[in-house]
């Protein structure tokens, strides 16, 4: 199959090269000339693990190519992905559609032959009949199929996630597009991975549920986090207890500092405001937002409190700023909301973080970056560990000890043991360890 992938943001990249990487011949388009050219030396404008090798070695194969020229690509094409950014729009938090509408019009002047449209982009309801309304507006002539497949990629997992998906959904309305999307997705479907052909605004709604549903589930633990904090019990403990229960299921129940990344945010806002739209409210969704929202606010107060209530003049070590492990991404990162409640309340801010400082320093003001975590630490009165980074797990804790003025950790992953940590002779605060019957406290 000959594909051309419209964006080469992150979603574009990854999908580009694992397609060529099964066999197809991927041209990815954008607009930015210097990221094109950047790619076409073999340098990546994002950090994702085995992304680069990837890219590399199928465009050394001469399966994958980068390009400006978004016409040339789109003509020979048998399928066009759409893979352009969907951020918030300003005031309402709604899918910004302009780029997805403005590729839509692009793609449609330079159709020659049949040619399967697929949205990888996450986009509202309704959104694929309006890319085939553009299409065949500004080019009547264009034969296409628009069809809907949501991508389900975790940052820092996103290649494992695209080569060994729990299911693929496709969402179409014309039946000449299931051979191709089948075809396109043979490799995957040999090694069982179920695909679910559905309408086309179903299509688009799995993706809206699925990923609020789990920023619910988090949201949930995240609660029931606070709750064991004040009746002593160990949310741990809980969380393993439900996620045996084969119905509920382990996965996302680690209760943290609420939240972030460049999908749970936005796609629950955008899922509120669709049903808003059609009234048809769910509510269970934007308390979801709003209780995450104010989770990471409450973080900050929750290290001040730690401090002994006042931060002014302390220096507080961040560990870890992206919104998760094995990504530079900051987006709406909790560290963010943290780092600006610590600094509003006086403390003087040190970070370290192995991927995300370049994205932290522009965002976070104020803000001195660290060598590593022994070096943040230095003359610190508080470490903070906010990302849950592996090489953060196994600190010498000894030697972490030595070079703080105040030894006070907050560990917002629950990364450490208690035991462990006051063995070293510092104060301990983790989520979720209530004091128990006998004042101990677990975890
Ligand atoms: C998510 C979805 O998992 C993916 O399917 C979708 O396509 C894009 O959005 P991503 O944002 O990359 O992926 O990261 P994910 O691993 O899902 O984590 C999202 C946030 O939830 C992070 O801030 C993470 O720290 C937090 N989280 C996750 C928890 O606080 N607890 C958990 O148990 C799991």
């Amino acid at each position: 199959m000959r594909i051309a992938m419209i964006g080469s943001g992150y979603v574009g990249l990854v999908s580009g090269a694992c397609f060529s990487d099964f066999g197809h011949t991927v041209i990815c388009v954008d607009n930015d000339q210097r990221k094109i050219e950047a790619l076409n030396e073999g340098l990546m404008p994002i950090f994702e693990p085995g992304l680069k090798e990837l890219i590399v070695q199928n465009a050394a194969d001469g399966r994958l190519s980068f390009t400006t020229d978004l016409d040339s690509a789109v003509a020979q094409a048998d399928a066009v992905f759409i893979a352009v950014g969907t951020p918030s729009r300003r005031g309402d938090g709604f899918a910004d559609l302009a780029y997805v509408y403005s590729a839509a019009a692009e793609i449609a002047r330079s159709i020659r032959q049949f040619t399967v449209i697929v949205t990888k982009s996450t986009v509202p309801v309704g959104t694929g009949d309006e890319i085939e309304r553009i299409i065949r507006e500004t080019n009547p002539d264009a034969d296409v199929a628009v069809v809907s497949n949501p991508e389900f990629l975790r940052e820092g997992a996103a290649i494992k996630d695209f080569k060994h998906p729990d299911r693929i959904v496709v969402g179409l309305e014309d039946e000449r597009a299931r051979p191709v999307m089948t075809e396109i997705y043979r490799p995957l479907y040999l090694n069982q991975a179920p695909m679910m052909f559905t309408s086309r605004r179903t299509s688009e709604l799995i993706k809206y549920a699925s990923n609020s549903f789990l920023a619910l589930k988090i949201t949930f633990i995240n609660e029931m986090s606070d709750l064991c904090e004040r009746v002593g019990a160990n949310v741990q403990e809980v969380a393993r207890g439900m996620g045996l229960d084969n119905r509920i299921g382990a996965k996302f129940l680690n209760a943290g500092p609420g939240y972030g990344g460049s999908c749970f945010p936005k796609d629950t806002l955008a899922l509120v405001k669709t049903a808003q739209d059609f009234d048809s409210p769910m509510r269970l969704v934007e308390a979801t937002v709003d209780i995450n929202e104010k989770r990471k606010r409450a973080m900050g107060r929750r290290v001040i409190a730690a401090c002994g209530g006042d931060v002014r003049g302390k220096r507080i070590a961040l560990l870890g700023l992206a919104f998760k492990p094995d990504t530079d991404d900051i987006r709406d990162s909790p560290a963010i909301t943290i780092s600006l409640s610590l600094r509003d309340a006086g403390a003087k801010l040190v970070g370290y973080d192995p991927e995300a400082m370049d994205n932290a320093r522009s965002v976070i003001e104020g803000m001195t970056f660290a060598e590593g975590p022994y070096d943040a630490a230095i003359d610190a009165d508080c470490i903070v560990v906010v990302t849950e980074w592996s090489r953060f797990r196994a600190l010498d804790l000894g030697r972490l000890k030595s070079v703080m003025r105040t030894p006070v950790m907050v560990d917002l992953r629950n990364v450490y043991r208690r035991d462990e940590v006051t063995r070293h002779g510092f104060s301990y605060f983790s989520i979720g360890h209530g004091q128990q019957s006998d004042g101990t406290i677990k975890g």
